[in-house]
């Protein structure tokens, strides 16, 4: 396939382009590179004669006729957006642009190409979300593809607006659609403020290891080459219209995965005591969602998707990407100065 990738300069864009590369599909790395966005990510990738790299941004329709008109892609796999929760609570505004506006643009952007080119049938537009769409669930059950939508964070909100338009497109205009919701991703390539770097990171730099709250929120982690691995599945295989949750049905709480890379830290890189000890509570995030767990049954009956690996081994192979790639999120903590608190503006 020729694919257009949109926000592959990001963690999960960069880990579909790089194994979409590898698979041998054509690629088109479309991004505007905003501060989340590192072209090192795809580095691995950049001199092959199937990649080709976009500076775009997914609000500039003018730009994104062109390159649809230049490339002609056969899918459409859209990943760009504002993606960290503590941003938008700080600034929601871009969240709303860039996500909404911006898959608002894409949609007719990806319409008006398919009409020009006689409607494909093999044509696909993949809509890549969050299970934070969802909402926050209890001490029990999963988030299903029928879960009706509660967003509570402006990220999540913002995401769920984009989930609507790409439905609406499929059924006012025919647009032939796929989307899916996907759980907390983690491993390399992750930017340097969100969680588990910051936990691993810190812990390295003899800093504090902030948990939010009481670390009692849970989250189902899914090792991002797994949800890649999904992703690629899905846009190849996945029934028009349907929805899928991609899941890594691993789930742990905030206070139990920073002590499991704590321990993993504390094996891989001894020093004296524990990097446990390192664990500081602060104010929890405002609105922070309870738990998140994903029903991932619909994607391994139908398309046969299973993760590869298990959060504890994913965690071993994060840390020890960590441990080896420093000048990668170096040069990223001191181009962003990463590190202060965000979204406590609330
Ligand atoms: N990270 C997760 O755990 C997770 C889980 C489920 C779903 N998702 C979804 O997956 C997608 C990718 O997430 P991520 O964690 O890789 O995000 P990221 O923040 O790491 O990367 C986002 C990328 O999009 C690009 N981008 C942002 N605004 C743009 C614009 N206006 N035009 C063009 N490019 C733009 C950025 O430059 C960056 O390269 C998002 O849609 C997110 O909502 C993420």
């Amino acid at each position: 396939m020729k694919l257009l990738v949109t926000g592959g300069a990001g963690f999960i864009g960069s880990a579909v382009v790089r194994r979409a590369v590898a698979q041998g599909h054509s690629v088109v790395n479309l991004d505007a590179l905003t501060y989340a966005a590192c072209l090192d990510n795809v580095a691995s990738v950049a001199d092959s004669p199937l990649y080709a790299f976009e500076k775009a941004d997914i609000r500039d329709r003018a730009a994104l006729d062109r390159i649809l008109a230049q490339h002609r892609p056969d899918a459409v796999m859209h990943l760009a957006a504002e993606s960290h929760v503590d941003r938008s609570i700080d600034g929601p505004g871009t969240f709303i642009d860039t996500n909404i506006m911006g898959t608002f643009h894409m949609l007719e952007a990806a319409r008006a190409y398919w009409v020009a080119q006689g409607r494909p049938e093999g044509f696909r537009f993949h809509h890549i979300s969050t299970d934070e769409v969802f909402g926050s669930l209890g001490a029990t059950g999963q988030f299903t593809e029928d879960t009706p939508y509660d967003p509570r964070s402006p990220y999540s909100a913002s995401k769920a607006g984009s989930d609507h338009l790409v439905r609406a497109w499929a059924e006012t205009y025919g647009l032939p659609v796929v989307l899916t919701n996907c759980s907390n991703n983690y491993g390399p390539f992750h930017f340097p403020e969100k969680l588990i770097p910051v936990i691993i990171l810190n812990a390295l730099a003899g800093k504090p290891l902030p948990i939010y709250g009481d670390g009692s929120n849970i989250r189902d982690w899914l090792y991002v080459e797994d949800h890649a691995e999904a992703l690629l599945l899905v846009v190849a295989k996945g029934e028009l219209g349907r929805s899928y949750n991609i899941g890594g049905e691993n789930e742990r709480s905030n206070l139990d995965l920073v002590r499991t890379l704590c321990a993993i830290l504390d094996r891989k890189r001894p020093k004296e005591g524990s990097y446990a000890d390192q664990i500081t509570f602060v104010t929890d995030r405002p609105g922070h969602d309870a738990r998140y767990a994903i029903d991932p049954a619909r994607i391994r009956d139908e398309l046969g998707w299973r993760p590869s690996v298990t959060v504890e081994q994913g965690l071993e192979l994060t840390v020890d990407w960590y441990l080896e790639n420093e000048s990668w999120w170096r040069a990223l903590q001191e181009r962003h100065g990463v590190g202060e608190r965000l979204g406590v503006t609330a």
